[in-house]
């Protein structure tokens, strides 16, 4: 935990209160934050360029997504499948405009793990068939369902084998790890999976193919887009239905409303969550009419799901990123160019890598071996987090900097922060053992 500097009275009573398992990135004691900046209770302000993680793309606080929510809080708070009410349904509208061809009807829930598991209950429920096909570093939540699909790290399973039956873990392609072309790493993760097919789980026996289309916690692994279309030719072939956990990559992260628009590989059932209501609890999942509107009534449900209230920050959220998408692209093309720069002065960086706002920076101890190195990673986000910015990684290694700044970000904050990488590399690299 990185940790703020003097008395910290907030860290002490947190500590004899709160489990210890639910691990914290920053001791900050935090009272209110807007746009990039989190202020604490002395005042002091950081750049929250870990966006809650993965959530506040529209920065902390977004006055019409806090302003929607608030007029929602004065007129009704909670329908818990009792009655119907006109947020959520204009909240379903609205994803029906933006998420990808095909999708077009949905269902609320409140966690990311929740809105993949009901995923793949509906893919089992549709197809009648059990078996799951996840991809090796996916991250998919941490119940008990959706850590059977976890495999970003062991760490995520340790202690609660066995998983869920019938779940099958294929490769995804790690070229930069494994040392390859990506060429090469499509053509390693395919030829595996088709055995898997043939020797461990009958394709009749599949309902899903489980993948995000850029691993998140895993790495930021973009999937390559033969990677993608060739299971979706699979899927086609075999009855077998494609799932895209969407739930990191979604809403602007990749500068495009979903990772989905940037491939050729459409999803026939995607799974959203964390910047759906940018910091309001609240997931959600969508399927074509003819598979989700099939779903037989009552054969999955919700208390909280789609709450009127997340639900109305929804539609905000939805309202105030679509003038910022063309900026992200920009932004990112920014963010590409001054990591690449960086790269060139910076052994330690081994790999840039990633979609739109979504880029992962891999350290490596030098770019011969490609050892991962968390230490460098731990010394750089020290180094930016006295200087009031906050980092976080990602990667079973802890050795990726995960690089996700808010869609608002200015090109001044942005340098600013790609200055404090550099710095914080430079004396990484300077250091005397
Ligand atoms: C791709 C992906 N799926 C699912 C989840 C789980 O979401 P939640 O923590 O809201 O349950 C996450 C969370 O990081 C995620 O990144």
């Amino acid at each position: 935990m990185l940790s703020v500097p003097g008395d910290n009275p907030l860290l002490s009573r947190h500590r004899e209160v709160i489990a210890p398992v639910i691990s914290f990135n920053t001791d900050i004691p935090a009272v209110s934050a807007e746009g990039l900046w989190v202020t604490d209770v002395d005042g002091r302000r950081w750049a929250d360029f870990a966006c809650g993680t993965a959530v506040t793309n529209l920065g902390h606080n977004h006055p019409d997504v806090v302003a929607a929510a608030r007029r929602q809080l004065d007129d009704l708070v909670h329908s818990g499948m009792i009655f119907l009410y006109e947020p959520v349904v204009a909240a379903a509208e609205r994803l029906r405009e933006i998420t990808p061809p095909g999708i077009d009807m949905f269902a609320f829930a409140n966690s990311g793990a929740e809105a993949v598991e009901a995923s793949v209950k509906l893919a089992k429920h549709s197809t009648g068939r059990q078996g799951v096909i996840a991809f090796r570093g996916g991250f998919h939540g941490r119940t008990m369902g959706s850590v059977s699909y976890t495999t970003s790290s062991s760490r995520y399973r340790d202690g609660y084998h066995p998983m869920l039956g019938s779940v099958f873990v294929a490769p995804f392609p790690h070229p930069y790890r494994w040392g390859m072309t990506t060429e090469a790493a499509v053509e390693a993760s395919l030829r595996e999976l088709r055995l898997m097919l043939k020797h461990v789980v009958s394709p009749h026996n599949v309902a899903c193919f489980l993948v995000e289309p850029v691993q998140g916690e895993g790495g930021y692994y973009p999937a390559p887009p033969a990677f993608l279309e060739e299971l979706r030719s699979i899927a086609d072939d075999e009855g077998i239905l494609l799932v895209y956990d969407e739930v990191q990559t979604g809403f602007g992260r990749t500068a495009e409303w979903f990772a989905s628009d940037h491939f050729r590989a459409k999803p026939d059932i995607i799974a959203m969550g964390k910047g759906i209501a940018n910091g309001f609890p609240l997931s959600a999942y969508g399927a074509s009419q003819e598979v989700i509107g099939a779903w037989p009534v009552g054969s999955h449900g919700t208390t909280y799901g789609g709450n009127p209230v997340c639900a109305a920050a929804a539609g905000a959220v939805i309202d105030a990123m679509e003038p910022l998408l063309p900026r992200a692209r920009d932004l990112s093309k920014r963010a590409f160019e001054g990591f690449s720069e960086l790269a060139e002065r910076h052994q330690t960086i081994g790999d840039v890598r990633g979609l739109g706002l979504m880029i992962g920076v891999e350290l490596v101890t030098d770019r011969e071996t490609r050892l991962p190195d968390a230490k460098a990673f731990k010394h750089v986000q020290n180094h930016v987090f006295e200087r009031e910015l906050i980092i976080i990684e990602c990667g079973p290694d802890g050795n990726v900097i995960r690089f996700i700044p808010p869609l608002i970000t200015g090109e001044e904050e942005l340098d600013w922060a790609l200055g404090l990488i550099d710095d914080g590399l430079t004396s990484w690299e300077q250091r005397e053992d």
